[in-house]
């Protein structure tokens, strides 16, 4: 049985978001999801996706939360929650599984290979935050897409696993359980966002996705419908604000809102003698600048993002198998230019991905179709295919509890320290 709700919290460096939908059914009688409700407050406490304060990440959360639920009109019992920052690392690995020829591959030879995937060993303080197949091999052959039912002696699977700093992932874990709020799963923040915006197609063909958020970029690789290399780049929006703020001589504020409402990555488009004004503190009257200047200590950032983009793809020798390009998504990919940028430094198609009305999501708001919720939406959409795999794919433990729905992942508020 599917569940009633699904939850999401998106813990960001600039804003937190939590959303509630309900899980219903399309007319095709396909699982899909109704907004019920959503809220979002500006973030504090988080530095590079990362908890920095405990108490102040935990009261913002309760906020986002409260507004979510007012609008829902219930209560958040449980929830897929969002991870990211410099923390993560990521690593592939291989797991076996011997398959009774008789049955077949069962759920259970999927698990154990994944399993054993997962058993590599870890420096201490790290944690595995997900084991995800990247393909899988049914005797000698390769690239098999669903192994469930084949017949074969043995079954191996590729597997990337991405972990994360206990410390990390202890603090965000407080943070949210002590609302009263279990922790479906732990979702990689870049995974997320791909739900909400790659299209299957690109997913098989192979894409990159960058998700330019407020204080960090995070990179994801898919290819055959699988993700295949993940990267967190300690760079993003309030890099480009700050530049401004230097640059202009003014406070990140100020620099903040010149940005959001003049600012271009390309200063060529801007006419020289263009003056755009604020009110900067401490001054009597607002000061004018020019715009021109502003696009330009945006550009030499914009090319920074975009360069380390682009060595990060080519250090990990994948950037001959991204045929579909790369998919810019997060606030930041919202500013006029990047995706000019992007095309002329990556030499590759590019666009912006949104988390838009493609989704099997009804009643997702116009706002909520911004980029900046790519992570939050997808977090959702993560949380129904957890429901889909359920139905169509039921493994069962000996206890006869589905694993795909009790899984690793599950934090329960219940085991929270007193
Ligand atoms: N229209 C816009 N033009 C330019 N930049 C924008 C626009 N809207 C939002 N941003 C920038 O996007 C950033 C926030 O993006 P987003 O909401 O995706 O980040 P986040 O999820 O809070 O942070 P992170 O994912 O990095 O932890 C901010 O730096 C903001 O200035
Ligand atoms: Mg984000």
């Amino acid at each position: 049985m599917p569940r009633e709700i699904i939850a999401a919290i998106d813990v960001g460096t600039t804003k937190i978001c939590a959303l509630m939908a309900a899980v219903t059914h399309d007319s095709l009688g396909n699982l899909a999801l109704e907004m019920l409700g959503s809220g979002v407050t500006p973030s504090r406490g988080i530095r590079r996706g990362v908890v920095m304060d405990v108490p102040e990440v935990t009261a913002a959360i309760g906020e986002a939360v409260e507004e979510a639920e007012r609008e829902a009109g219930r209560q958040m019992t449980s929830a897929y929650v969002g991870i990211a920052g410099s923390h993560i690392a990521t690593m592939n690995s291989t797991g076996i599984s011997p398959v009774d020829s008789r049955r077949g591959i069962t759920g259970e030879n999927m698990q154990q290979a994944l399993e054993a995937a997962r058993a590599v060993s870890l420096p201490e303080n790290r944690e595995v935050i997900h084991v995800i197949a990247r393909n899988w091999k049914v005797d000698d052959q390769d690239g098999v897409q669903q192994p469930l039912g084949m017949s074969a002696i043995r079954l191996e699977v590729d597997a990337h696993i991405v972990t994360g700093t206990a410390t990390a992932i202890n603090n965000l874990a407080q943070c949210v359980l002590s609302h009263g709020i279990d922790i479906d799963e732990f979702v990689l923040e870049p995974l997320a966002s791909g739900e909400a915006v790659l299209t299957p197609e690109e997913k098989q063909m192979g894409v990159i996705m960058a998700d330019i958020g407020g204080g960090t970029t995070d990179l994801a690789l898919f290819r055959n419908h699988g993700l295949w290399h993940t990267t967190v780049l300690d760079v993003g929006g309030n890099h480009l604000t700050r530049d401004v703020a230097v640059g202009l001589r003014a406070p990140f504020e100020v620099a903040e809102d010149l940005k959001l409402r003049y600012g271009h990555l390309n200063p060529e488009r801007i006419a020289a003698d263009e003056q755009v004004w604020a009110k900067v503190f401490g001054d009597r009257s607002e000061r004018t600048f020019s715009r021109r200047f502003i696009s330009q200590i945006l550009e030499a950032r914009g090319e920074e993002i975009c360069d380390l983009i682009k060595e990060k793809v080519e250090e990990s020798s994948y950037a001959q198998m991204v045929p579909a390009g790369v998919v810019l998504t997060g606030g930041s990919s919202q500013l006029p230019g990047f995706v000019e940028m992007a095309r002329r430094r990556f030499n590759m198609p590019v666009r912006i991905g949104h988390p838009g009305q493609h989704l099997p999501i009804q009643g997702l708001s116009r706002e909520l179709q911004k980029p900046s919720f790519a992570t939050s939406v997808g977090l959702l959409l993560w949380g129904l295919r957890e429901d889909q795999r359920a139905l169509h794919a039921p493994v069962y433990t000996e206890s006869g509890e589905s694993v795909w729905l009790n899984r690793m992942g599950r934090w329960l508020r219940g085991l929270l320290p007193d």
